[in-house]
């Protein structure tokens, strides 16, 4: 009997939460409880951390988890780290559902860094009018740059004072349009983009409105993390699922 684990928080979590639902199989979704609202799901939901690798694996013996799904963001690198310790520690098979990052295409203007640090060094001196598609807990290194005008995107409201003295915050879940992100980034004047190298389709449009506006974007890789087998579609997660029941794993 199949007892599988979704480590979610994002639209491919939902989609394969969706598909488990519908073929019957016992399973969990799992949020890091970062966002306030977070999406219903079709299936049981925890929500919060599970106290490192530690925590995790006895979450999976406890709970009799037979299988993990890691279909967390790409740059859940911590929750992904620990996924990888917890499942070799319970020899809990483990598969990674993630989409493949995007390739720069000609007419693209990346400049390309391995991380925030690196991309608040990259913005020029001179005042510019920056949009910071990164997550809200990543925006205190660019108060170190307050000379910038900052457009900034966020699920929720921001609670408090941003570090920033000069921005401003459009709050969308997405996903976003060709089109509508033409007009924002017409509309604002933004000069710079800063983005992470997510991959998929509904966080790409802004990369495609950049390179039409011809706006150089600082793009964020993706931060390393241990050989994992990794699959990128929803049909492939569930083929998974059926072929480790076929060999009763
Ligand atoms: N990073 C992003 O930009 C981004 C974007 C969209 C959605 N999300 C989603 O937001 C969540 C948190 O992302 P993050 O970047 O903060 O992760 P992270 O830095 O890799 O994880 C930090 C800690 O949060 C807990 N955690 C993270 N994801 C969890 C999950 N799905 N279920 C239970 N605990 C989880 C774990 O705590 P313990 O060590 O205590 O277990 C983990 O060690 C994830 O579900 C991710 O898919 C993230």
């Amino acid at each position: 009997m199949i007892r599988a684990l979704i480590l979610g928080g994002t639209a491919d979590a939902n989609l394969l939460a969706a598909a488990i639902a519908r073929a019957g199989i016992d399973a969990v979704y799992s949020y890091g409880g970062r966002t306030r609202a977070p999406a219903d799901q079709p299936l049981p939901t925890r929500i919060g951390g599970f106290g490192g690798v530690n925590g995790l694996a006895e979450y999976l013996r406890c709970e009799a988890i037979t299988h993990v799904i890691d279909a967390t963001h790409p740059f859940a690198a911590e929750m992904s780290r620990n996924a990888i310790a917890a499942c070799a520690q319970t020899a809990t098979p483990l598969i990674a559902l993630e989409r493949a990052p995007w390739d720069k295409e000609a007419g693209d203007r990346w400049i390309e860094v391995a991380d925030v640090v690196s991309a608040v060094a990259a913005l020029p001196e001179n005042r510019t009018h920056v949009f910071l598609a990164i997550g809200r807990q990543h925006i205190a290194p660019f108060g170190s740059r307050p000379q910038h005008a900052y457009t900034l995107r966020f699920v929720d409201p921001p609670e408090g004072t941003l570090p920033l003295p000069d921005a401003d915050v459009i709050v969308s879940r997405g996903p976003f349009t060709l089109d509508g992100e033409l007009e924002m980034m017409r509309g604002r004047r933004i000069d710079w983009i800063v983005a992470r190298n997510s991959g998929g389709t509904g966080a790409r449009a802004k990369i495609d409105a950049a390179r039409a506006l011809g706006l150089p974007v600082i793009m964020i890789t993706r931060p390393p993390l241990p050989d994992r087998p990794r699959l990128e579609s929803v049909g492939d997660v569930m083929q998974w699922l059926d072929h480790r029941t076929c060999l009763g794993a």
